[in-house]
């Protein structure tokens, strides 16, 4: 089982190192290589994703990736910033389906910022299409405008695009993890104004009637914000586009009061994927040895349950985890009065106590 392990910027490097402690701690045959990537690739090798890194993530059967991105790159020519190199990952592994589970800990309920009630128990999973969209449609850029408002003003344009097959087949991933689950998915969309969405809507449904026992909604994007803020717990599986899961995903870990919490998978077809903490680089606080490293260990686990077949070994991980925050030991992010305030390190220290 081979690892490409891809630390990143920022905080990266910190979390991704106590990952790899956990994994090395667990008597599998992993085999793990660390290459650059983002900032820290460019800085090095003139790009966010090189050719041997891209290579790595290709020939391994998972990928452990940290963050990337800072402040200081964001003057680049667009090819050239950090966040092509996720996004080129995304691309060239054809990791369609992004896992991203909003959960909220028991003993971190204070942390959000809705009344406990509200999220105590929340267990949602929000899937969201990664390669398609307005994130890659063609065509785009710059022109001079050949109409609309201001014909020969200055303009920028994207194209948001789906295909029949591209929906069918995130359609498949969310309700075969509905199954798994309370097999209840919800289908969020904007088809009152969107074509995209329209077709979106009608393959969804199509798809829906292959899976009988699932139970299946749609909900506007616009209202799929509001219920996620005023009644979260009615959602099970949530499944939608690239951009609107890129925001109601933000909104859905916000829930859980500490993004520093969640894990998340992207998968492609042959279930080779990438694992990496919902959270970004955070480099106000990098270097620090401050931030939460719990998103990372926790995707670690994703990774040997999706990618490798290890799910006893994931089971391990993540009772590890519960186990360090019922000790009451918290980083910063998650820290609150009657709690143990510990670093990055101390925290990997103590989940490796605790996988026993
Ligand atoms: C995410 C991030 C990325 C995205 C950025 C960094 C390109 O926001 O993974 O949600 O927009 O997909
Ligand atoms: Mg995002």
């Amino acid at each position: 089982m081979k690892i490409a392990v891809l630390p990143g910027d920022g905080i990266g490097t910190e979390i991704v190192e106590q990952a790899v402690r956990v994994l090395n701690a667990l008597d599998l045959k992993l085999e793990m290589e660390t290459a650059l990537v983002g900032g820290a690739a460019y800085d090095a090798h003139g790009h966010p994703l090189p050719e041997a890194t891209l290579k790595l993530a290709k020939e391994a059967d998972a990928v452990l990736f940290g963050a990337v991105g800072d402040w200081k790159y964001d003057k680049l020519d667009r090819p050239l910033r950090p966040e092509q190199a996720i996004l080129g990952l995304r691309k060239n592994l054809g990791l369609f389906a992004n896992f991203r589970p909003a959960i909220c800990y028991e003993q971190l309920v204070g942390a959000s910022s809705l009344k406990p009630e509200l999220v105590a128990g929340l267990d949602i999973l929000i899937i969201r299409e990664l390669t398609g969209d307005i994130y890659f449609g063609q065509p785009r850029g710059r022109r001079v405008s050949p109409d609309g408002h201001f014909p020969g003003a200055e303009e920028a344009f994207d194209t948001m695009r789906y295909t029949r097959p591209e929906i069918e087949r995130i359609a498949r991933v969310a309700f075969e993890a509905a199954r798994k689950r309370n097999k209840r998915v919800t289908s969020v969309d904007k088809a009152n104004v969107l074509e995209t969405f329209q077709l979106w809507k009608d393959v969804v449904t199509e798809i829906g009637k292959e899976y009988p026992d699932v139970e299946l909604d749609h909900m506007y994007v616009d209202n799929a914000a509001m219920q996620l803020v005023k009644a979260p717990k009615k959602f099970d599986v949530v499944v939608t586009g690239n951009m609107f899961g890129d925001i109601l995903s933000d909104a859905a870990a916000m829930l859980t009061g500490s993004i520093g919490m969640l894990p998340s998978a992207s998968l492609n077809s042959s279930n080779q994927g990438l694992y990496e903490p919902s959270h970004g680089s955070a480099p106000d606080i990098a270097g620090k040895g401050v931030a939460n490293p719990l998103a990372t260990i926790l995707s670690a686990a994703m990774m040997l349950r999706f990618s490798l077949n290890q799910a006893a070994a994931a089971d391990r991980i993540e009772a590890a985890v519960q186990k360090v925050l019922a000790q009451g030991l918290r980083t910063p992010d998650i820290h609150s009065e009657g709690t143990t305030k510990v670093g990055t390190r101390e925290m990997g220290d103590a989940v490796l106590k605790a996988l026993g």
